[in-house]
């Protein structure tokens, strides 16, 4: 049957792009998704940034069937009840500022197409500032204004886009400024050259407040601030795409609480369907009542559908009561911790970023000439993917590669542990990590010293990420950097050091589970 399936969808799929794994999967669960035979992976990236409370949460199959029972799609005149509720949930508990009146949809695209819309109606103007290597969507007007995107082939994009350089404080535009005198001078000379390339119909300048796709970069403060203050100053209106940043992953309720800037629309979606198609987008009464005015329309097929609207209503429930955000910051905190031990003792990391539990990991060649390690970059993802773990990396040829990290925010040790074991005893099982670097550089062209350094690199950064990874799988962590270590006999490998509190911890979960013995650990831990 499977394999099967496998050669349909071969015969009978379009291909959409990115990298699709060999496998066919079959269902997934909190932090596991499993392929098609019954192989379980822990997902780091929660699907494509959307299941933050995990993949089939109970909350969200009791709303499926609440809709089920009640209606799952209606005239798209006729507003469901809780349609209302949510919108009002969403301005009583989470909008910032006086961001009152939503709008539902259903992809991230199609929001940023509904607050573009918006924009240009309110200001009757056309013109949009963008950062570099953002990602806003694929159709048409979104993919306009994404500059990490394949926009080469597809005709003419809309006019009147104008790129301001994104802040990169591992990489800034200017070197010798501090990170934040950088991004502020880029602004700068972004908003002089649109001043002079202007019509004079300034719409909205639109920005992530991470920039996600374009590798994890968190602007400083101050170029939040300053981005609100351009758009005032031109009469444009300042949009946040919070299609990744919203509730909670990144530690608080939104980008804009974060940095504590209110924009005058904000998008919302992966994150508010926790997995199903759901998307908003908010912004003020006072602009609601002016594109009303204006004959404002976004009519579609599914605009304020009830299925999804029940589901983001029991998303936030779950994120309010598990406190999600609370959860997000502490195990952020301890996933970036692994990572930083990683940096200190790896070259190969250069730069370790991100908020809460969306973190941004940028692989180098060395610290001196800071070039990406996109060979290093896919092999480790590839492999970490074949040994169980499955994560993301953002390649962009004049950034780094960049692996992106996003757990669901319920993410832990110990959920891990419960969630899967064969996938923990696989990994303990694992062939020694130095072997990984025989298929992609086993050829004659590489010097042995080359091969030796990648070896080492693609060990360590393996090491660390089953030590990170697995939290309290020690054992798994240790074991492979002993084998690494052991077949390289380089002083650079070595069994990570844990700390005493983390052993603790993994002492309590295997010795409840009865899966390896205290001494054991112990011993394996000391050599
Ligand atoms: C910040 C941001 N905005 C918009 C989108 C587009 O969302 P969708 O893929 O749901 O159309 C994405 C998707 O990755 C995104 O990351």
């Amino acid at each position: 049957m499977s394999d099967a399936l496998q050669q349909a969808s071969k015969q009978y799929l379009v291909r959409y792009g990115g990298d699709a794994f060999p496998k066919l999967f079959r269902s997934a669960k909190g932090t596991v998704v499993k392929d098609s035979d019954g192989r379980e992976y822990l997902d780091f990236t929660s699907g494509q940034m959307c299941a933050t409370i995990g993949h089939n949460h109970p909350a969200i199959i009791d709303a499926v069937h609440r809709a089920g029972e009640k209606a799952f799609h209606l005239f798209s005149g006729m507003i469901p009840e809780v349609v209302a509720e949510l919108a009002q949930t969403l301005a009583r508990d989470w909008l910032p500022g006086d961001l009152q009146k939503t709008i539902f949809i259903n992809t991230g695209s199609e929001a940023t197409e509904v607050a573009l819309r918006m924009a240009k109606l309110y200001t009757d103007g056309y013109e949009v500032l963008v950062l570099g290597g953002s990602w806003h969507g694929i159709t048409g007007g979104a993919s306009s204004v994404s500059m990490a995107s394949d926009r080469k082939g597809y005709g003419v994009p809309a006019p009147g886009v104008f790129v301001i350089p994104e802040p990169n404080a591992y990489r800034p535009m200017l070197p010798g400024l501090s990170e934040e005198a950088s991004a502020l001078a880029g602004l700068e000379l972004a908003l002089t050259m649109f001043d002079m390339q202007s019509s004079g119909r300034g719409a909205a300048i639109i920005v992530e407040p991470v920039i996600s796709a374009g590798g994890v970069l968190v602007p400083p403060q101050s170029f939040m601030q300053a981005l609100r203050k351009a758009a005032d100053d031109r009469g444009m209106l300042l949009i946040f795409d919070e299609s990744q940043t919203a509730f909670g992953r990144i530690g608080s309720r939104t980008g804009s609480e974060y940095f504590g800037v209110v924009p005058d629309i904000m998008t919302m979606s992966k994150t508010l369907g926790g997995g199903l198609p759901l998307a908003a987008v908010a912004t003020t009464a006072k602009i609601e009542e002016v594109l009303h005015d204006r004959h404002f329309t976004f009519y579609t097929s599914h605009v304020s559908d009830p299925l999804t609207a029940e589901v983001g209503l029991a998303v936030l429930k779950v994120i309010a009561e598990e406190h999600l955000i609370a959860r997000a910051t502490t195990m952020g905190a301890y996933l970036r911790a692994r990572l930083q031990e990683l940096q200190e003792r790896h070259e190969a990391i250069g730069d370790v970023r991100g908020l809460g539990l969306l973190l941004g990991v940028e692989l180098i060649q060395d610290r001196a000439s800071k070039l990406p390690a996109h060979a290093l970059g896919a092999l480790t993802t590839q492999k970490c993917f074949e040994k169980g773990l499955s994560m993301n990396i953002r390649r962009r040829p004049e950034c780094g590669s960049v692996w992106r990290i996003a757990p669901p925010l319920r993410v832990s040790h110990n959920e891990i542990d419960r969630a899967s074991p064969s996938w923990m005893r696989r990994c303990a099982k694992a062939r020694p990590a130095c072997r990984l670097i025989n298929t992609p550089l086993g050829s004659r062209a590489v010097s042995r010293s080359q091969i030796c350094q990648l070896a080492r690199q693609v060990a360590q950064v393996y090491i660390t990420l089953a030590d990170h990874a697995i939290g309290a799988s020690q054992p798994v962590a240790i074991r492979l950097a002993q084998v690494a270590g052991a077949q390289h006999h380089d002083r650079d490998v070595r069994p990570p050091r844990l700390p005493a509190q983390r052993m603790q911890e993994s002492e309590a979960i295997h010795n409840r589970h009865g899966e390896v013995k205290k001494d054991k650990l112990r011993g394996g831990a000391r050599k």
